[in-house]
């Protein structure tokens, strides 16, 4: 039996504790929570039976989870997961991992040191689209890849940043691409491969916070392809979409909808049927931009910690695509091309 813990109960506890409530708790459970606000705890409505927490070390002491899941806000991350990683646990961590790379470094030296797994949640990966994706590229159906493009045009307003204080602000949300942007840089480098350079700008259009809303990048990848990310959160009036696109010398894929759930294209010089079908197989849309992953990407880290299945999260790129998003702020701050 897998026992898990969750630290940090606001709006996104309620996608990790939807799996562990619709899920066989045979082979594993959520047996607790902590959150420093206790109105955050009193507010959780569950039929799973939960030990509440203010403290983590309260939690782990009298609960004993193998496994933590950090759900505090981004900048929060680093300093909850030295916390915990005395206990020697493994640990699933929200994006983004961490807002510094030398962070990133010392968490995985950490779990490396105390044998134990660190997974980020890249509940995107597990989108039916994006895994066709993922096998197109690693089979080399587009050839050369000479396009790779990100797009995030959502909708979040200044409702959305006075939810909590933490929103908006430089040191702990980060921005527009460490916060809402950094699951499509993710994709974008997963998927094209490693970054060379990067140059970018971003502006602070219409809201009263700290950090930008919307900023363009331009990318110089290591195979010869050429990237750009346009994010933006100053969309009106809902959310319109999130996409990837790839463009090579064989055939252009185009995964949209507002969520990268949808084939919008998927196009090869030489077409089979099962690329005719899933054109149009593959056309999900989540009620909401955080999608339907989660629950894959809880099946794969099971999967991971009973079996030892290879796994689509760990260490992959957990690194770099920390190291391209500070090097696009690099970029930003500086007003220069920064090489990586
Ligand atoms: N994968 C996704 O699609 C997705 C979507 C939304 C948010 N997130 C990430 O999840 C994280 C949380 O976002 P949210 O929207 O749920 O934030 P939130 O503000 O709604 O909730 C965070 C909760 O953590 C609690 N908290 C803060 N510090 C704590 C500590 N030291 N110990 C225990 N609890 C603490 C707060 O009281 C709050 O209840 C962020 O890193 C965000 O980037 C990911």
């Amino acid at each position: 039996m897998i026992k898990f813990s969750i630290i940090g109960c606001g709006r996104i506890f309620k996608k990790h504790l939807k799996f562990f409530e619709s899920s066989n708790k045979k082979k594993f459970k959520l047996v607790s929570v902590c959150d420093v606000d206790s109105k955050a705890l009193d507010k959780i409505k569950t039929s799973l039976i939960l030990k509440k927490f203010l403290s983590i070390d309260a939690l782990i002491k009298q609960t004993n989870p193998d496994v933590v899941i950090i759900l505090t806000p981004s900048g929060y991350h680093y300093s909850v997961f030295k916390k915990i990683s005395k206990f020697k646990k493994h640990v699933i961590i929200e994006k983004p991992v961490a807002l510094k790379s030398k962070h990133v470094e010392e968490m995985l030296k950490i779990s490396k040191r105390n044998k134990t797994h660190l997974f980020v949640v890249k509940q995107n990966r597990y989108n039916l689209p994006i895994i066709e994706l993922k096998k197109a590229i690693d089979k080399k159906r587009f050839g050369k890849i000479i396009l790779a493009t990100t797009r995030v045009r959502w909708k979040r307003d200044q409702n959305y940043f006075n939810l909590a204080n933490w929103r908006g602000t430089k040191k702990v949300d980060g921005g527009i691409l460490w916060n809402q942007a950094s699951h499509h840089i993710d994709l974008l480098i997963w998927l094209a491969g490693s970054v060379r350079s990067v140059v970018a700008k971003s502006r602070k259009s219409l809201l009263k916070i700290e950090t930008e809303d919307t900023a363009v990048c331009l990318i110089n990848f290591n195979n010869g392809a050429l990237g750009i990310i346009e994010a933006t959160t100053a969309v009106k009036p809902k959310d319109l979409e999130g996409s990837v696109s790839i463009i090579g010398e064989k055939g252009t894929a185009v995964i949209g909808g507002f969520a990268v759930n949808k084939i919008e294209n998927w196009d090869f010089i030489k077409m089979s049927n099962y690329d005719k079908r899933i054109k149009t197989s593959h056309n999900t849309q989540p009620e909401n931009v955080y999608g339907f992953g989660h629950q894959l990407m809880y099946k794969d880290i099971i999967n991971k910690l009973l079996k030892n299945k290879s796994n689509a999260l760990e260490g992959n790129k957990i690194l770099e695509s920390v190291r391209v998003i500070e090097a696009i702020y690099k970029s930003i701050n500086l007003k220069k091309e920064i090489f990586l």
